[in-house]
């Protein structure tokens, strides 16, 4: 039996990361958990042992730029290059406008949300050029597409398409693929908290969406699987939206404001 692919899963302590770490679990990878809270990495490694799977807790802390470096070096020395990378961690933002936003909280957004990403495709991304195969996942959002009211949070997101699409020219002829996913609205612990917070409206979330439905965490993760599997082997730059049709629903629905549709 071929030995199992290395996939490291960071952010595999909550939401959308624990999902893409179970989904790769079941499918009989070898998992690298990261993230900060080792309890929370403890319990998705539980859940992925219970998938038959094989799973590892290693943290890293994406606002502190050794740590991934101790991360990329344990994954290495302890199991060889990783085959997989996915980076979902990641903060959460709640509206606001560029004028008002405090300057600390803007630098913790990019810190995690951007440079950390940076800094791991840097790391995973050199030991899949070297090994000479590879797949790499950022997870984007709604925002690398549209100018969403998150001041911090968006720039970012358009930062990691742009991130995505440059990797990708750098690492294909290494034959190694870089793809973002888009998630919607999805309802991972990070989005339940806002919205049990007062943050979203969830009925007014859904009525925004082509479906009238939020995204589940499990079908982030089916994405993620296809994204990175051979299957997609001809696939490497784009960022995918899985929006449960937000992006088609939006500029529709504001349209029709202006020209209804009069039967
Ligand atoms: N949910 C949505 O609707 C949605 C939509 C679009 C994009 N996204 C993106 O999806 C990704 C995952 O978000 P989620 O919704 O799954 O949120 P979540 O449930 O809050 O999970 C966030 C994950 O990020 C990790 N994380 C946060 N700060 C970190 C740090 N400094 N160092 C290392 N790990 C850190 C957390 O782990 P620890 O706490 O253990 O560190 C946790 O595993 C993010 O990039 C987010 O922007 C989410």
């Amino acid at each position: 039996m071929a030995d199992p692919r290395i996939c490291v899963v960071i952010g595999a302590t909550s939401g959308i990361g624990r999902a893409i770490a179970l989904k790769f679990a079941a499918q009989g990878d070898l998992v690298i958990l990261s993230g900060r809270n080792a309890e929370r990495g403890a319990m998705t490694a539980e859940a992925c042992a219970q998938l038959g799977g094989q799973a590892h807790f290693i943290p890293c802390d994406l606002a502190d730029a050794k740590t991934i470096q101790d991360l990329a070096s344990t994954v290495y020395g302890r199991f060889g290059p990783a085959a997989v990378l996915v980076n979902s961690g990641g903060i959460l933002q709640s509206g606001g406008r560029v004028l008002d936003q405090p300057l600390d909280q803007d630098a913790d957004l990019w810190n995690v949300n951007y440079r950390g990403t940076f800094i791991a495709c840097q790391e995973f991304g050199r030991q899949m050029r070297d090994a000479r195969r590879g797949a790499i996942l950022n997870i984007g959002s709604l925002a690398s597409f549209a100018p969403l009211s998150l001041p911090s949070y968006t720039p970012g997101k358009q930062a990691i398409l742009g991130l995505t699409q440059i990797l990708a020219a750098e690492l294909g002829p290494f034959s190694v693929r870089v793809n973002a996913v888009a998630p919607g609205y999805t309802l991972s612990d990070g989005l339940k908290a806002k919205i049990a917070a007062g943050e979203r409206d969830p009925e007014a979330i859904k009525a925004t969406t082509a479906l009238r439905a939020f995204v589940e965490p499990e079908q982030i993760a089916e994405a993620a699987s296809f994204l990175c599997s051979d299957n997609a082997a001809s696939i490497t730059g784009v960022t995918l939206p899985v929006d449960a049709g937000w992006l088609v629903q939006a500029p529709y629905a504001a349209y029709l404001q202006g020209n209804p549709i009069r039967q």
